[in-house]
């Protein structure tokens, strides 16, 4: 979601007259800008001290050029809000993630009156579709439907960050999409913090009937009639509808979609999935722990049980499918055998890839009342085991796929082997091939021959 709100503002700073420069390296300052924005998340402590010392780098440049603009968008905005002003004094403005519209008002605001200024809305969605977006891709572009969340994991401080859910009207969604494909995208990753309870008005949507014709009619209606699936109420189009809307999209040709909570998971979701094969067959659903005693401890609404049920399920209906997950190391009052039963949980369902993360508390949390007391250096090991199993899983799971054919969307040429091209499977694994420049933003199908680390080598068909 970071991407494309930092896609949004530095599009409409674009369209003010800003010219926009990245940085040299990863946290080095371009010396020659004159106004600094830092997009900010707060999901892990680590992420807030890396801005935090950027905050001081700048400070530093700005006691030798004062006439530069520091700012902050983004999560730690929210959580953080004014306070960060008293902190950071050479910090001059703040904007929150509904406000990303007044990023370049905010600027000239500064720049006339030279005080600290912010706009942090408290209500309201944070998507803003706009066609003045800088877009980074070509063929693929992100699409947020959704944002906030209402479940209420103790661990995450996103719903404090993000507020309740909140869902783009389907209209809009199918429009959005529809325009991006104007544009020559293909591919389009929907957004969410929990994407999957998406439920947006229906109003009127604008689709298509089997035939082919586009239609425009009473969104609830249309939707049942045009696609043969009802939406759980009469006011709301739900995750399961909205996809099967996008894939009548023509010129769309995958569907990805990120992040989901195991709850949504629906079998309405999973049959939608398993009938289009649009939708990518990589599905990311966070499990956070095997044990079920520190996921009650974190209010996930899940057992593991409830868990590996679910992705048994969707493995029958789609073979093949790429599951991926988040794990959290060390969570407050995780004993080794609750570690264990996480390690456990990798070795059963074979992920073929999962974020791990030590766990980090965050002030305001649920859990911020719960004790962070399990030791940094077991946090550490665990964090460790559970990586090293889950690299073992990888590569034992990547030998299989040796000698299988698979359809690829090529991306581009590969940097280091010039007479290669380089693709994405449907379950998003990269794929390098001897192809020609004719085959990129393209659909083949290839032989995979060979593995190399995480890369597989295939021979197109
Ligand atoms: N500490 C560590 N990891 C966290 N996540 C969310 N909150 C925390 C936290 N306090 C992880 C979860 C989530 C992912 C986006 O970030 O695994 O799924
Ligand atoms: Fe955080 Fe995801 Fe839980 Fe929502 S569902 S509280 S975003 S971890």
């Amino acid at each position: 979601m970071n991407v494309y709100d930092s896609e949004v503002a530095g599009g409409l700073l674009e369209h003010s007259g800003f010219k926009i420069i990245s940085e040299p390296e990863e946290g080095s300052a371009n010396q020659d800008a004159d106004i600094y924005i830092m997009n900010t998340c707060s999901v892990r402590e680590h992420a807030e001290d890396k801005v935090y010392s950027r905050l001081g780098m700048l400070g530093k440049i700005k006691k030798t050029r004062p006439e530069i603009i520091i700012g902050l968008m983004g999560c730690m905005v929210e959580e953080h809000r004014e306070k960060l002003f008293k902190r950071f004094p050479q910090l001059d403005l703040m904007v929150g993630t509904r406000n990303i519209k007044e990023l370049p008002a905010l600027i000239e605001e500064v720049k006339q009156k030279r005080r600290q200024v912010a706009r942090i809305k408290q209500d309201g969605i944070s998507i803003e579709y706009t066609d003045q977006i800088k877009r980074t891709g070509t063929y693929h572009a992100w699409l947020p439907i959704m944002t906030g969340c209402d479940k209420v994991c103790t661990y995450c401080i996103v719903p404090i960050t993000r507020g309740s859910e909140m869902s783009m009207p389907a209209r809009e969604v199918y429009k959005e999409a529809s325009r991006l494909v104007e544009e020559g995208v293909q591919w389009i990753t929907l957004l969410g913090q929990n994407v999957n309870s998406y439920g947006g008005a229906s109003n009127t949507v604008i689709a298509r009937s089997p035939e082919g014709t586009t239609k425009q009619s009473t969104g609830t209606k249309i939707a049942s009639a045009s696609f043969g699936t009802l939406p759980r109420n009469d006011e709301q189009i739900r995750f399961p509808q909205l996809l099967e809307m996008l894939c009548e999209i023509e010129g769309l040709n995958r569907i990805s979609f990120t992040t989901s909570h195991p709850h949504d998971a629906t079998e309405e979701l999973f049959q939608v999935i398993a009938r289009n094969p649009k939708i990518s067959r990589r599905f990311h659903l966070p499990l956070q722990s095997g044990s079920d005693r520190i996921l009650k401890r974190m209010k996930r609404l899940h057992t593991f049980d409830d868990y590996k049920a679910k992705i048994d399920r969707l493995r029958e209906l789609v073979p093949g499918i790429s599951m991926t997950t988040d794990i959290i190391a060390g969570f407050s009052g995780e004993t080794n055998d609750d570690h264990l039963l996480t390690m456990s949980a990798l070795k059963e369902i074979r992920f073929d890839s999962a974020y791990i993360y030590k766990y980090s508390l965050r002030e305001a949390t649920p859990a911020a009342k719960l004790p962070d007391d399990v030791p940094l250096e077991i946090k550490d090991k665990r964090n460790h085991d559970l990586l090293a199993l889950q690299k073992t899983i990888l590569v034992e799971n990547s030998r299989k796929m040796v000698g299988r054919t698979m359809s690829l969307f090529v991306e581009g040429k590969s940097m280091k082997m010039p007479d290669y091209m380089i693709g994405r499977t449907d379950q998003d694994k990269k794929v390098v091939f001897e192809g020609s420049e004719d085959h990129i933003e393209k659909f083949v199908s290839v032989k995979i021959t060979d593995l190399r680390y995480e890369t597989f080598v295939g021979k197109l068909i």
